[in-house]
């Protein structure tokens, strides 16, 4: 059976002034989960928002809320995003040296549980944690910005995590220039889950948007 995709638009690049809106609309065009990627200035040179951001977020939609983490260290903050409302929390592997402790932490609060790796991380940073996964998130640019150049090298990660996860429940998700281009190539390396920023939210019309990734990323997937 084909592969399900998974699209989750990134509101990195959604309108911050109304954010509850740009929620709104992206579930309303055709979202499956809704990306919040959280910056601290210290793992990444970037802010973005918190976990009352994410608080205040949650009525706006009932999809999946994906909290990508880029925060260093990020246990102290575990409850903060659980209570806020995310579905799924995603830690780095390299914010801290107790990956196997956060996950399940965060498994402990009643979420699932992800790790990420930035480009330069090996996929072994995963092996002895992969029982305590729900999701992996392989990033394909380095993190800290929306709008930047998908990394090919990321491809053959991608498809030697597949293989780690064989038969496992785990997502494998992907995240960094993803766009109409790309969203085919991470399908067929085995990327089920496919996060896209810039892609989404440039031109204003969202749910063309969201259409078109899902569609090269299922040509992708059927190749
Ligand atoms: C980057 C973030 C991404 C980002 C993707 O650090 O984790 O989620 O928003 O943006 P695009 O799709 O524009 O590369
Ligand atoms: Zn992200």
């Amino acid at each position: 059976m084909a592969r399900e995709i998974v699209i989750a638009p990134s509101i990195l690049s959604a309108d911050f002034a109304k954010l509850g809106g740009e929620v709104e609309a992206i579930d309303r065009d055709g979202c499956d989960w809704v990306h919040l990627d959280v910056m601290d200035g210290h793992f990444v040179p970037n802010i973005t928002f918190g976990p009352d951001v994410v608080a205040a977020l949650r009525p706006h939609s009932d999809k999946v809320f994906d909290t990508h983490l880029m925060i260093a260290p990020c246990d102290p903050y575990l409850e903060a995003f659980a209570k806020a409302g995310s579905d799924i929390i995603t830690v780095h592997a390299e914010a801290g040296p107790h990956l196997d402790r956060s996950l399940q932490h965060i498994r402990s609060l009643g979420k699932k549980a992800g790790v990420s790796l930035t480009p330069s991380t090996p996929e072994s940073a995963i092996e002895y944690v992969l029982d305590k996964l729900d999701l992996v998130l392989v990033m394909t640019v380095n993190p800290g910005f929306g709008g930047q150049t998908f990394i090919p090298a990321q491809l053959d990660k991608i498809r030697a995590i597949r293989k780690m996860i064989g038969e496992r429940p785990i997502h494998l998700e992907v995240d960094g220039g993803v766009n109409v281009d790309t969203a085919g190539l991470v399908a067929e390396a085995g990327a089920d889950a496919l996060v896209a920023g810039s892609a989404v939210f440039k031109n204003g019309d969202y749910a063309k948007n969201i259409a078109a990734i899902r569609e090269a990323a299922m040509a992708g997937v059927a190749a």
